[in-house]
């Protein structure tokens, strides 16, 4: 037991003694391990831990392969140096390589000594390949790049929107990144790469942005017909994402379109603009849409479309009864359709195959290749009403063109015109006769002139000839020789043929004795004559009639005093002096002179007396038929006033001075009218010959007197039956008394429109006034139907109407002594009209 103990203590002692006493070699930093980022710098010191320190000999270095390292710093990141006791190794810049063991060794006397050190190195998480943004293509499995490079080499995990992604079948994560299978828009997103390392702790991530990118695929496009000359554009549309962008190229020579003038490429769009079409832009185009995930190509017609243009079209000209044709030709693309019309006749075109005239045919000939048609309108048996403007017109899908051309159609002459004027020519002293002769003929006439069956030789006296053709006038200056009157000829020629046309040369006389003279009307101062011209003249049409006339007693002509009137004139002679006897002489003249005079009957004019009695217009009038003699009575169209108008009478040589006027409510009792309630006498200036009547009652007859005077006395009194309108006057309909109380008994009070209407309807039924009064009136009655609104201007246009409906349309002239008055109305009195 003992010994025991004491042997305990003795390997204590001695074990403490050796480790004193233990000469070694001592590294710092005194870990086993030293870890150290790779870049960074090291130093590892060595010192010797000795008793006797001199006898330390041959300290160095050795790296894990036991080469020495070298003690001098001749260009080495790695190296040792001695500060005179420790010898320390620098590591200038530590490389993955530089990992392993390093001992230090040292020969102390006899002993060797060594102590060695393990150099770990590691390197920080870094990203060596993870773009930021990232773009699958649609469907093509995509490893999102993110590669990480460290060591120790570390834990990748993937996360998108916080969500940790697990490899499944849609995600395989990979070393070097995250496989997506078949990306889609949805994988659209940022997805994190986390990286980190255990032993190190060392912790990096990186949000990459992921855009799944669509290639372009451009939908298709069909031909396209463009117009020549005019703008044009097409498009070319393309899916894809990022959206593509464009470019097109002609094919034929492969120009790029968006470096030439004419031409506009919209990049973003992919439109064309064409900004005048050419003839040669016809050719296929190429479309390109590109975008990051690829490019899409396709190729498009342009079929350009040129108008029809008529390039030849030929005025023509044939005989009549031959055939022609006019030939139009026309150039377009499509091939145009050709077809004719007469300018004159533009609602009747010739198409081909359409046949309204069996003479005319219209032939097509299409050259595809040329794009040209032939139209050729044939008209065969050619008639003169062929003759004109023809228009040929040709059409396609791109527009319409026109062309005008002349069919002129040559016939030999004819004398249509010339048949229309005096068969005759008449000469009279210092007139020499005039013959003219005007032949239609294509080409033109030429004109010759014969007489007697001989040609006329032009500037042969008596004779004078205007003209050759296609007008000619023949002059003979020889008045009162007989031996040139007769008949000439007229001979036209053309190269198709000749025709001739008599005229008859005839001396001109004066006229014969006016045949008879009547007297028409007769005043104190006027008379009006009926002439009757004399009854067969082979001469010039009479011109005028004239008329002396001298106070009875006066001898011979040569003072009379004279009027002459045209032919057809109202032949009034006026300002005579009443009571004087005068005796008249008449004579007819035409363009040689006056006639033989012809004594008339002598007249003795009447005494002044008072006038005639006026003519009072009867307008709107019906029949009355209550009695047995019919009586024309005079409809008022207003229920409260008429406007008389007349016509001014004759004054029988005093004028007239006053009208007047007196009216009478009338009542037919038994048949017989029964006048009550006469007005005053009215007076109406002499300058009127109209006269208000107001303040009349309604639906009721009036007759009205008229009675022109003067200073000798009245005339008799011209009268008219007047019947007003029913009801009041439907200027102011809707304040009668009656109606407001109908309308406030039977209707709720307020449907306003519904009260008027109703109005309107108990106005009918109990004053046929009203709108449905006025409407059915206006139906009931043609001539009691003017707008009861209308003012006094329209009141006078019943009247015309009057006369219109009327039937009879008298056409009156009369004379008041100052003025003839020619009007045209109907009119009633003692005087019918004249
Ligand atoms: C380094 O030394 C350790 C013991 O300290 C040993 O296990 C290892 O194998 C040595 N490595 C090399 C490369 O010699
Ligand atoms: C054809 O006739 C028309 C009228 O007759 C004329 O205006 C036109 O100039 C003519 N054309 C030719 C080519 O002669
Ligand atoms: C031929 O022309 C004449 C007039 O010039 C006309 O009256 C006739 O109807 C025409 N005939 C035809 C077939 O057009
Ligand atoms: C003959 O008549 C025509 C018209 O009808 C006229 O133009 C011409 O001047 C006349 N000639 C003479 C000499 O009067
Ligand atoms: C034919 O006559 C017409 C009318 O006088 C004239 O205008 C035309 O110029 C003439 N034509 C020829 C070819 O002489
Ligand atoms: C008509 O009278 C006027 C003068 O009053 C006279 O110059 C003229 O010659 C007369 N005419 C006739 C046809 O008597
Ligand atoms: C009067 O009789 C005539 C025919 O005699 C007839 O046309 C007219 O309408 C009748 N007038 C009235 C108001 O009955």
């Amino acid at each position: 037991m003992l010994c025991r103990v004491a042997f305990f203590v003795f390997v204590a002692i001695i074990t403490a003694a050796l480790a004193d006493r233990q000469p070694q070699l001592t590294i710092q930093p005194s870990t086993p391990v030293v870890s150290k980022e790779v870049g960074g710098k090291l130093a590892l010191t060595c010192a010797p831990d000795v008793e006797e320190s001199s006898l330390i000999s041959q300290l160095e270095w050795r790296d894990s392969k036991n080469r020495r390292i070298e003690s001098t710093n001749n260009g080495k990141k790695t190296f040792s140096q001695s500060n005179g006791r420790d010898l320390i190794l620098f590591f200038q810049e530590l490389q993955e390589r530089d990992a392993g063991n390093y001992t230090c060794v040292a020969n102390y006397g006899s002993e060797t000594l060594k102590s060695t050190v393990v150099v770990n190195t590691y390197v920080d998480i870094t990203f060596v390949n993870a773009p930021e943004s990232q773009y699958p293509k649609v469907g093509e499995d995509y490893l999102v790049r993110c590669k990480v490079h460290g060591n120790p080499t570390p834990i990748v995990e993937w996360s998108k929107k916080d969500n940790k992604i697990e490899s499944n079948e849609k995600y395989v994560i990979q070393s070097d990144g995250l496989l997506i299978k078949n990306p889609t828009e949805a994988d659209d997103g940022s997805y994190t790469c986390r990286a980190y390392a255990v032993s190190t702790g060392g912790f990096k991530e990186r949000v990459i942005k992921l855009e799944v990118i669509i290639p372009p695929v451009i939908k298709d496009m069909e031909p396209v017909s463009v117009i020549e000359g005019e703008q044009a554009w097409t498009k070319c549309e393309a899916t894809g994402k990022p959206p593509p962008t464009y470019s097109w190229i002609k094919q034929r020579n492969s120009q790029d379109l968006s470096k030439s003038d004419r031409f506009t490429v919209k990049q973003t769009t992919g439109n064309l603009l064409i900004s005048k079409v050419e003839f040669n832009d016809d050719d296929f185009y190429k479309c390109t849409a590109e975008n990051k995930a690829g490019r899409a190509e396709k190729t498009v017609k342009i079929n350009v479309l040129v108008k029809p243009k008529i390039f030849e079209l030929l005025n023509v000209t044939a005989p009549v009864h031959q055939e022609t044709k006019i030939i139009c030709k026309a150039r377009g693309r499509p091939t145009p359709k050709v077809y004719f019309r007469k300018v004159s006749d533009k609602e009747h075109p010739f198409r081909v195959g359409q046949q309204r005239d069996p003479r005319i045919i219209l032939e097509e000939q299409m050259f595809e290749k040329t794009g040209e048609t032939f139209g050729t309108l044939i008209i065969s048996n050619l008639n003169r009403s062929d003759d004109g403007l023809y228009e040929c017109i040709a059409e396609n899908s791109a527009g319409t063109g026109y062309k005008n051309g002349h069919i002129t159609v040559e016939f030999p002459p004819t004398f249509e015109r010339t048949k229309l004027l005096e068969p005759i020519a008449w000469t009279w002293l210092n007139h020499p006769g005039n013959l003219t002769c005007i032949p239609e003929a294509i080409p033109n006439a030429t004109v010759v002139w014969k007489h007697n069956g001989y040609i006329i030789n032009p500037g042969n006296p008596p004779f004078k000839i205007q003209g050759f053709g296609p007008t000619s006038h023949l002059i003979v200056d020889a008045f009162n020789d007989p031996r040139f009157y007769g008949e000439y000829e007229c001979l036209a020629t053309n190269k198709l043929g000749k025709a001739t046309h008599s005229i008859t040369l005839k001396e001109a006389q004066v006229p014969a004795n006016v045949d008879k003279v009547q007297i028409q009307t007769l005043t104190a101062t006027t008379i009006k004559f009926n002439i009757v011209p004399p009854q067969y003249f082979d001469t010039l049409p009479i011109r005028s009639f004239t008329v002396q006339y001298k106070p009875e007693g006066e001898i011979g002509w040569s003072r009379a005093r004279n009027r002459t009137w045209s032919f057809r004139a109202p032949y009034i002679l006026e300002n005579l002096v009443p009571e004087v006897t005068y005796n008249f002489r008449f004579a007819a003249a035409n363009d040689v002179g006056f006639g033989p005079w012809t004594n008339a009957p002598t007249v003795t004019m009447p005494r002044r007396s008072e006038p005639a009695e006026p003519k009072i217009y009867v307008p709107n009038h019906i029949l009355d038929n209550s009695s047995n003699r019919q009586d024309v009575v005079a409809v008022s169209p207003y229920a409260d006033h008429f406007e008389l108008r007349w016509q001014v009478p004759n004054d029988n040589g005093d004028p007239i001075d006053v009208y007047l006027i007196r009216y009478c409510v009338i009542t037919k009792i038994n048949g017989e009218w029964r006048d009550s309630d006469c007005s005053e006498e009215i007076q109406q200036t002499f300058k009127s010959t109209t006269y208000d009547l107001n303040s009349l009652k309604p639906d009721t007859f009036y007759k009205i007197e008229l009675r022109a005077h003067n200073s000798i006395g009245s005339s008799s009194p011209a009268q008219i039956k007047v019947k007003t309108a029913r009801g009041i006057d439907p200027a102011v309909p809707y304040n009668e008394p009656s109606v407001t109380n109908f309308a406030i008994i039977g209707i709720v009070v307020g449907a306003v429109i519904l009260v008027l209407i109703l109005v309107d309807l108990i106005c009918f039924c109990v004053n046929r006034a009203g709108i449905l009064a006025f409407i059915c009136d206006r139906n009931r009655s043609k001539h009691h139907e003017e707008d009861p609104k209308l003012g006094r201007e329209e009141e006078r246009e019943p009247l015309k109407d009057a006369h219109m409906n009327g039937g009879e349309k008298t056409m009156s002239v009369e004379f008041d002594g100052k003025h003839v008055y020619s009007k045209s109305g109907e009119i009633i009195g003692k005087h019918s009209a004249v």
